[in-house]
């Protein structure tokens, strides 16, 4: 087997309410949109922004690409990762261009370069570029910046990408196309996106690997067809909705 993306051993988090992650450990492999699910306050956050070193564990070791992140520079890898949230925090005052080529451009890259490089990631999220690169961030739908903030993320061409709730704030028609967008960009670039959302169908229709958690624990891991087909117990038939089950009740 491949080195996974990113690896989980032993990770405990304690804010000081008790423990949101207690000996944690999760194998997120390559390549691949894997999907975390789970109630609220369930811990996913913390999860995801611990692969970016954004937070810090009490005990235990995350991995990314088979390193220790404690032992890496946290600037350097969160360069190397990209990273789109909900409000996608675009730079007000910059250019699309500019926003989408700010990691490439802190990295040294060459103007050329970087507006290559623009034209390439706005072609490859159907925007047209001339268009779209001098607009300002205000000038844009919420769709239209949540695309940019994938580009953004895909700018550096990093191997892992997190994305907490990234489509959350947009109109369900937007939101569909973007979830649509997001699986035949995988096809072409094949990233290890790992992608948090209280949104079961949209977990559902994105995943290769669908994952489960209950208070900041794994309950099932598994391709969606499998965890529908098998689901590990009465948790994640009520979570994912007894309805979707109904077929195999028949049956
Ligand atoms: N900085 C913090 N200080 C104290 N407690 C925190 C902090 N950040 C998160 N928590 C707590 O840790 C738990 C997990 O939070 P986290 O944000 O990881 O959950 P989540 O699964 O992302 O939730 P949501 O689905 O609502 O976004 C929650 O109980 C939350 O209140
Ligand atoms: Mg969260």
């Amino acid at each position: 087997m491949s080195l996974p993306a990113v690896e989980f051993r032993g990770v405990s988090k304690n804010y000081g309410q008790g423990y949101v992650l207690n000996r944690f450990d999760l194998v997120i492999p390559r390549e691949k949109i894997v999907t975390i699910i789970g109630p609220s306050g369930c811990g996913k956050t913390t999860l995801l922004k611990m692969i970016n070193r954004l937070i810090e564990p009490e005990a235990g070791t995350v991995l990314v690409n088979g390193q220790d992140v404690g032992r890496t520079d946290p600037v350097e890898l969160r360069r190397s990762i990209g990273y789109v949230i909900q409000q996608i925090g675009l730079f007000p005052h910059m250019t699309v261009e500019q926003n989408i080529s700010i990691v490439p451009r802190l990295k040294g890259e060459r103007k050329q370069k970087l507006v290559e490089r623009t034209t390439e990631l706005l072609e490859l999220i159907g925007l047209e570029p001339e268009s779209y690169r001098k607009r300002y961030p205000h000038e844009l739908s919420g769709g239209q910046q949540q695309r940019i903030g994938v580009a953004r993320a895909l700018a550096a061409d990093p191997s892992i990408i997190l994305m907490d709730e990234p489509f959350s704030a947009l109109d369900p028609i937007s939101r569909v196309q973007l979830q649509k967008e997001l699986i035949k960009l995988n096809e072409r670039v094949r990233k290890t996106i790992v992608f948090v959302t209280h949104d079961i169908d949209e977990a559902l229709k994105i995943a290769d690997v669908l994952v489960i958690l209950k208070s900041g624990t794994v309950v099932q891991q598994g391709s969606p067809a499998d965890i529908l087909d098998s689901p590990a117990d009465a948790f994640v038939r009520e979570f994912l909705g007894n309805e979707r089950f109904a077929l195999s009740y028949t049956i």
